[in-house]
Formats: C-alpha cells, structure tokens, sequence
C-alpha cells in the first residue's frame, strides 16, 4: 500500500469506508492512511506465559550505561521526580546496546520525551515491530483498533466524527489514571508511543511516577501496602466494546489477573503502587468497604499530587517512552470541539509478572 493515498474521515466503526459520494466530498489526503484503525473480527487464543529477559539488565553491563546520550544536544529533567527531555539523539540510530540503556533510562526516569523523530515515525509498522521486539514480546491489544495486518499496533484514535478511545461521556473529567492492561498476567514494560496527526493545541497526556506516590506514605502504611494483592479486570473494557463502541469488537475474552499492590522493579530495585482507577477491581482478602476505602484513598493521592506528575505536549515527531511498571498515565480529551484529527500509535512490549515488594507474597484470589 502506498503511503499516500485518498482517505477519508473516518466513519462508523468498524469500517472507515464512506460511501463512495463522501469520498468525493471529504476526501484528503492522509499521509498515514495506512495506519489508520482497522476492526478484523477475528479471535486470538488466551495469551501464553512466557520467560522475560529485560533489556535493561544488559545496559548494566555496560561501561557506560548512558552512552547512548552522548550526541544529546540538550537532556532536560521534566521533573524532579519524573521525566526526562532529549533533544538531540535520533532513535532509529541507537544499536542494540543503545536501546538496552534507553529501556535502563526509561525505567529510572519513569519518563522519556525525545523530540523531532519523523524519521522513525515515517518508517513504518515493519519498523515498529522491529523496534518494539528488543525490548519484550509485543502484546496484541484484544479491543482496540490496529493498522490492517499490524495487530501489534495500538492506535488510538479521534476526529469530528469518531472516537475509538476508551472514553466515558458520562464523566466529569477524561482524567482517568492508568497503567495499560495491566489485567494481563505480564504487563507492559517499556512503552513507546507517537502521534501521527495532532489537533492545534490540547490532547496533553499526563504521566505520574509510581515510585513517588507510593514514597510519600507512611512507613507503617507502605508496609502494610506490601502485604497487599489486587485483582484488575478486562472486563470492563471489553464490555464497553461489547455495547458497540471504540469498534465494537472484542477478539480475546478478557481476563483478571492478581497482582501485587506494591511490585518491585526487577532492574532498578524500586518499589512502585501498582493500583490504577481504570483496571484494578479489589483488593483480595479485605472486606469489600476496606478494600473500596483503601483504593479510593489511593485513587485520590495519585489523582490530587500534581508536585509528582508531569505533562507532555505534543509536537510533530515527538516521541515518548514510559515505563509501565513504575508509572501511571492519562490522556487529556479537551480538544473534541476543535474537530481535529488526533491519531496516535503504540508498541507494547510485555514484560515480566509483577514482583511483589514483598518476598514470598501469595498472588491467588480471582
Ligand atoms: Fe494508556
């Protein structure tokens, strides 16, 4: 397919097909066409369990764990606590050993922002898997919509006429802090997302260290944390499918997973709250007014402490890498009545179980 073709805005779900009248109409030309959200009906197999080797490991052996900014221009701390600024280094000409200190860099800033990387955007899907697979196996998202054969590729997706976004229009606020799919038995790792095409201003995404939620506790009260597991559930996103919205197609049943509320880093040691608004149900074993007080408890710290967040900005060509294991993030929808296009793509690779902070703590209760 070539890279410039006659698209239109897209339509209803699943199809971005128009009749062929509003084509002629509403035609554009769309240099990402070919990735726009695809809905194939077709069923995935649970997912397997599998043994993952992080690449961070690696850039600890390295003699130089950062070498890989050594043609950075400018490397600005977004935060104190969280984010990291690189301007300077293009991402499609760190080697092997260069990406393994990126993912050590990523999972100790939390939070990575590399600006005007069109060339590794404008290469393409092939690329993104390629890219994606050093750093874990790539997870197929079992709702949202993908490039037309790239089912590795999470888009999301939003213009005047559609959302396919897991969006609540019944909701006060968009904010909805997350760490991706964390209902899988092995969840993400490093990150690695982009925009594709942007509205003017807003679309914002807001990211949180979970590392510095979690320090600002008690002691007495991170220990009990420890001793603490929780369900989180696909369920409800695969329901919102389900009902006919964000595509309307639901190719893996969706699953729970228990895991630990505070999880250790396995290459940097650190300890992160592993809880999120959008996926966690429960905390197993407690009396369920126990369990809702403590999440709502939790919900809210994440939610009010702004002095541990960061806020990305979009421009053409940025690119940002978290870590999902030790931060949280949300999207910022303030743009719908602009009507602009934002379409944005991601690459998940899995990465281990979550350990437990606390050794030897029993992970059962689904
Ligand atoms: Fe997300």
């Amino acid at each position: 397919m070539s890279v410039v073709e006659t698209v239109t805005e897209a339509s209803q779900a699943p199809s971005l097909n128009l009749r062929g009248e509003d084509k002629e109409q509403k035609a554009e030309l769309y240099p990402y066409a070919h990735l726009l959200p695809h809905f194939s009906p077709e069923q995935y197999p649970p997912l397997t369990p599998f043994e993952h080797e992080d690449p961070g490991f690696r850039a600890l052996q390295h003699a130089d764990p950062r070498a890989f900014l050594k043609n950075a221009t400018n490397v600005v701390e977004l935060t104190p606590n969280l984010g990291t600024e690189i301007h300077g280094v293009n991402l499609v000409t760190l080697d092997s050993d260069g990406r393994d200190q990126l993912a050590l860099e990523v999972a100790r800033r939390g939070l990575v922002v590399f600006r005007n990387q069109h060339e590794f955007i404008d290469r393409g899907p092939e690329s993104y898997l390629e890219w994606g697979r050093h750093f874990g196996r790539l997870h197929i998202h079992p709702t949202s919509g993908h490039p037309k054969d790239y089912p590795q590729i999470h888009l999301v997706y939003k213009d005047a006429k559609s959302s396919f976004n897991f969006e609540r229009e019944d909701s006060i606020t968009s904010t909805v802090w997350h760490s991706d799919v964390s209902y899988e038995l092995q969840p993400p790792g490093l990150t690695t997302f982009f925009l594709l095409s942007q509205p003017t201003t807003g679309g914002d995404t807001l990211f949180t260290s979970q590392v510095s939620t979690l320090k600002k506790l008690s002691p007495q009260f991170i220990a009990f944390l420890r001793t603490l597991s929780a369900v989180h559930s696909g369920v409800e996103q695969a329901e919102f499918s389900r009902s006919g919205k964000r595509g309307g197609i639901v190719r893996r049943e969706p699953v729970e997973h228990v895991h630990p509320v505070v999880r250790r880093h396995p290459v940097t040691g650190d300890e992160a709250l592993y809880i999120n608004r959008q996926f966690t149900r429960r905390i197993v074993g407690l009396k369920r007014e126990e369990s809702e007080a403590i999440l709502k408890f939790l919900y809210d710290h994440i939610d009010k402490s702004g002095d541990l967040q960061a806020r990305v900005k979009w421009q053409p060509g940025t690119v940002v890498l978290w870590d999902n294991r030790v931060t949280a993030h949300s999207a910022i929808v303030d743009y719908g009545k602009s009507n602009e296009r934002r379409h944005g793509a991601r690459i998940t690779p899995q990465a281990e179980r979550p350990i437990p902070a606390l050794e030897g703590l029993e992970l059962a209760g689904v």
